[in-house]
């Protein structure tokens, strides 16, 4: 899956696997619709076992343990016939479904157990027949039952006449089911979008990581891979869609106007990835050069002219993973798909690739270039899946982040490769790194690697730590052992694996492997190196202390934690690392050496010398996952460095220093005058990646002291230091200006307005008016600014200026236009106004769609007015709440978002108070989320307490500093 949401199989020639269907009709009712009954012994001819009576333990129990949540391997599937009938009408919803499994009995068991839940079965149909060279034994079923907290089904058999399955035996299992096409993105769900004035409906699905189960019965775990035959009954007026090509069209009996679409059978893959799509789009096919392979693109009519991006991108990213991972894409087609509504992200279906509209679509006169970064990021992520994922899939959900953390990073380099001009790779600092370090210094994050078992908590996986600090020690990896033996490992991994699971052992073996015969230098082997990466959560400050006299460098490391608890629970891990360092003392020259997991510091002597007025700095370019600390003379020299010629050191690595000081001082690790100070050299910074780091890191003192006396001293402070950057980029962009100019402008912009700049405000309403006289008028506001001027606009305007905004959002085509407009109109002042937007939230006829609800919440919950409204809001309606946002990870980041900015001990009392109440509501599922939230209150609380006033001091000074003079 991917990244905005984030939502991934395999292959093997099907020889005698296919299950041999004997057409024949007979039957009446449901199964009429299906494959029409095949002709079945009436015989009960059971298949009693010679010894070992003793059955496995699992499931005999009437209660099972919530760990045991795995299927017992008594049965494997290898194919599957899977036939679905989406009814898509006003009032009717159902899914009318059968499914045949062919099963292997490895161990004799008088049961099937495997995993269905939300359908119901039909009890008559289920028929368990033993595959053989002469006659075909039905075996007699004596009850199903369904085991919810597990989502098993178990089919039992005849006990009073010891039915059994024999081991090394192969069974088919058949059965017929009902479901319905949820309004939820789980599962079969359908979409309802409006086009040409006319409601639509089509049904999509959405497998990962455990909603197969709720489409059809199936032995729903990423290690038990099959073969999946599908067939898809539709209207005439529309197409269905699977991972595989269509290979034949059948009518339907008893029902016109409807059709069979048979799909060719899968190559080796798991349930998670089984996708179908069933619309009324167009099909607009890419350009693939001489590739072995189809690539189509699929949208709603009017948005065709939206995909002409994706469909450059999409075959241009498949043939550079040909190129990279040096093996061909397995099957004969690739679909993409735009799904209008009740999908966020994207899903990377072996072959069928899904993506909510806005991260697909691009519509170069209202969408801005960040949109066409997104497009490239989702597309280049799912493609990478169907290697990394689909052809070699994780074992058990506890290694998602194998394909979650390596895809994230991988995707970089296709980017990088399809779009340079986004400069992609350029922003991993701050786009991932950053961005997960802040989650990972808490206490309580997570390692990696986890152990899951329930599918609440593999829910809970698709976060931060799997993808960003998953791809972060990716590219940590990539960069100590090299591109070249990064690539070739790679490859070497997913030849032995392809087809079938593996654990990241197997790719650290893979890795080493490749070490030793390319002699890459390590100070021991990958495995080692990367499980303290992986297996201990939270990642270390580097320390480095140098003695002037002897040039002795003492480096040593720690747990980075922005705060650390009284907690007396002892945690028996030792928070040491394998450290790659790397340093320089004039980025011309680097050197590099490991910091060992068993040796807390060591006294390094480094290998080139250092004048007493050169500093030196370490993690050059910041490729490795760690933050760094200096004493104080070298802090200074890097502030001296700064002031007098920054470009002396990289953009990356000014991007580094800033926000490691920022957060080095938010822990109180140092004292806040070091970054503060360093910040003054801004004045003179015009590239990007440092403003962003510095902007982000900053963004925590803004939101800190946002509502106290001490907020307009930073105010103006920040003003002081953007004011020449503005001046010398404007507010209107330049057709010269690079991408990564462009996001500048937009910050700037963005903090100017925010923090009271005049001349933006008065730019950013002209615009907004203007553009509110001539609406359909696409040049007034360029797509890049259309959200600060929007939420300029609203902020200091009323009911007329959020009323265009709201109507524009509604009226728009463009999905991330829609989303634009979306967060702007959360930037109203006005108290009555919020409380409508909330009230709007909740019920969809509204004009909020539920995926909007969410994004309304969330930025309301960062609106300081807003805030207040939205908690008690959250509160008041939580159960409500829990049934919209059925997705555990959606409920987790509304809680986050409205509590994180909390920094008074009143705020905290209300927080743990609800938390204390609310245990049954709040899901067992968000313990570690709401932990985490209560964590964040609690260091703020202290950060007010230890910093507040030594920071007023600081901007009280640095404001009446004669050179400055805000241009407000
Ligand atoms: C059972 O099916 C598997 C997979 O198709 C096949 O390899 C095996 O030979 C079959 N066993 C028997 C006894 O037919
Ligand atoms: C929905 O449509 C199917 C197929 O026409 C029909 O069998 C079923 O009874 C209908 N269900 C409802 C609830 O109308
Ligand atoms: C499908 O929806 C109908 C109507 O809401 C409901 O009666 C039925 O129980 C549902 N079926 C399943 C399998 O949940
Ligand atoms: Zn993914």
């Amino acid at each position: 899956m991917s990244a905005v949401l984030r939502l991934t199989v395999t292959k093997c020639r099907a020889s005698g696997i296919v299950v041999i269907l004997i057409a024949c009709l007979m039957a009446v009712g449901l199964s009429v619709y299906f494959l029409a009954g095949r002709p079945y012994p009436t015989a009960n001819s059971c298949s009693v076992s010679p010894k070992r009576p003793s059955l496995p333990s699992f499931g005999a129990a009437p209660k099972i343990a919530q760990s045991v949540i795995r299927l017992p391997r008594t049965v494997l599937p290898h194919h599957y016939d899977v036939r679905l009938l989406p009814i898509l009408e006003k009032g009717n919803f159902t899914v009318l479904g059968r499914v045949a499994i062919d099963l292997q009995c490895v161990e004799e068991t008088d049961r099937i157990v495997l995993h269905s839940s939300d359908i119901k079965v039909d009890l008559k149909s289920v028929q368990v027949i033993e595959q053989g060279e002469m006659a075909k034994n039905m075996l007699s079923v004596e009850s199903i039952d369904y085991e919810t907290v597990t989502e098993f089904l178990i089919i039992r058999l005849n006990a009073k006449h010891k039915v059994k399955l024999a081991k090394r035996t192969n069974y088919t299992l058949s059965m017929d089911f009902v479901g319905n096409l949820t309004d939820t993105s789980a599962g079969f769900f359908r979409s309802v979008y409006v086009e040409y004035g006319v409601e639509r409906y089509m049904a999509v699905s959405q497998m990962e990581p455990t909603d197969a189960r709720r489409v059809f019965p199936c032995f729903d775990e990423p290690n038990m891979k099959a073969i999946f035959t599908v067939s898809i009954g539709r209207h005439r007026d529309m197409t269905a869609l699977s991972n595989m090509p269509l290979i034949d069209t059948t009518a339907i009996d008893g029902m016109q106007d409807f059709y069979w679409d048979h799909f060719a059978p899968t190559l080796l893959m798991s349930t998670y990835l089984v996708a179908f799509v069933v619309a009324n789009f167009t099909k607009i096919e890419a350009d693939v050069g001489n590739a072995n392979w189809k690539f189509n693109i699929h949208v709603r009519t009017s948005a065709v002219s939206q995909a002409q991006y994706a469909k450059v991108i999409g075959p241009k990213a498949q043939a550079f993973y040909e190129d990279y991972f040096q093996m061909p894409f397995p099957l004969p087609k690739q679909d993409m798909i735009a799904i209008p509504s009740a999908f966020v992200g994207a899903m990377e279906n072996w072959g069928l690739l899904t993506y909510g509209e806005s991260v697909l679509l691009y519509d170069a006169d209202v969408s801005s270039l960040d949109d066409r970064q997104t497009v490239v990021e989702l597309v280049t992520h799912e493609l990478a899946h169907q290697w990394f994922g689909n052809l070699v899939t994780m074992d058990w959900w506890s290694d998602l982040w194998l394909k979650e953390g390596f895809t994230s990073y991988i995707e970089c380099l296709a980017a990088e490769h399809v779009d340079p001009s986004l400069e992609r790779l350029e922003q991993f600092v701050t786009s991932a790194l950053h961005t997960v370090m802040r989650l990972d210094a808490l206490e309580s994050s997570h390692p990696i690697s986890v152990l899951v078992n329930h599918p609440d908590e593999i829910g809970e996986l698709f976060d931060d730590i799997s993808y960003k600090k998953g791809a972060a020690i990716t590219r940590m990896l990539a960069n100590f052992i090299g591109a070249k033996s990064f690539r070739n490992g790679l490859t070497h991994y997913l030849r032995i694996h392809q087809y079938g699971n593996a654990v990241q052992d197997d790719l650290w073996n893979a890795l080493d492997r490749q070490a030793d015969l390319d002699q890459v230098f390590l100070p021991t082997n990958v495995k080692t190196i990367m499980d303290t990466w992986t297996l201990k959560m939270g990642f270390p400050v580097v320390t480095v202390q140098r003695d002037y006299c002897s040039q002795n460098v003492t480096i040593t490391q720690k747990r980075f934690l922005v705060r650390k608890s009284n907690s007396t629970t002892a945690d028996p891990t030792v928070y040491l690392w394998w450290t790659p360092l790397t340093y320089t003392t004039d980025f011309r020259t680097i050197g590099s050496t490991w910091l060992a997991e068993n040796q807390s510091s060591k006294n390094l002597t480094l290998e080139f010398e250092i004048r007493d007025d050169e500093w030196v700095i370490f993690n050059v370019n910041e490729t490795g996952y760690y933050r760094v600390n200096y004493d104080a003379r070298n802090w200074h020299l890097i502030a001296k460095q700064l002031m007098t010629n920054h470009t002396a050191i990289s953009v990356i690595n000014r991007a580094q220093i800033m926000n490691d000081a920022l957060n080095l001082a938010r822990a109180g690790l140092l004292v806040y005058e070091v970054p503060l100070n360093l910040t003054k050299y801004l004045e003179r910074e015009e590239e990007f990646l440092p403003w962003e780091a510095t902007l982000t890191a900053l963004s925590y003192l803004d939101s800190m002291m946002k509502r106290t006396p001490g907020y307009g001293l930073l105010k103006n402070y920040v003003l002081k230091i953007l004011s020449p950057l503005y001046d010398s980029l404007g507010f209107v962009n330049r057709s010269s200006d690079s991408h990564l100019t462009g996001k500048l402008r937009r910050k700037v912009v963005e903090s100017c307005c925010s923090m009271g700049h005049k001349d933006c405000i008065t730019k950013a309403i002209d615009s907004y008016h203007r553009w509110m006289s001539d609406p359909q008028n696409t040049t007034i506001v360029p797509a890049m600014l259309k959200r600060v001027v929007a939420c300029t606009a609203i902020r200091h305007g009323g009911e007329v200026e959020w009323d265009f905004a709201f109507q524009r959002f509604r009226d728009s085509n463009v999905a991330s236009e829609k989303a634009t407009l979306l967060s702007s109109l959360s930037c109203t002042q006005e108290s009555w106004i919020i409380a409508r937007m909330l009230e709007m939230c909740l019920n969809p006829t509204t004009g909020f769609r539920t995926q909007d609800a969410l994004d309304v919440i969330k930025t309301l919950a960062g609106n300081p007015i807003g805030r207040f409204l939205t908690f008690n809001f959250t509160r008041e309606k939580w159960l409500e709440m829990t049934k919209i946002f059925s997705s555990i990870h959606n409920l987790a980041h509304v809680f986050e978002s409205v509590t994180k900015a909390f920094n008074t001990d009143m705020e905290l009392k209300e927080l743990s108070d609800f938390v204390g109440r609310n245990k049954e509501l709040l899901v067992s599922a968000m313990t570690r989320s709401t932990q985490q939230s209560i964590d964040r209150v609690r260091s703020n609380l202290s950060w007010m307490k230890q910093n507040y006033r030594h920071v007023v001091n600081w901007l009280q000074k640095a404001n009446t500093d004669v050179t400055f003079q805000p241009s407000t």
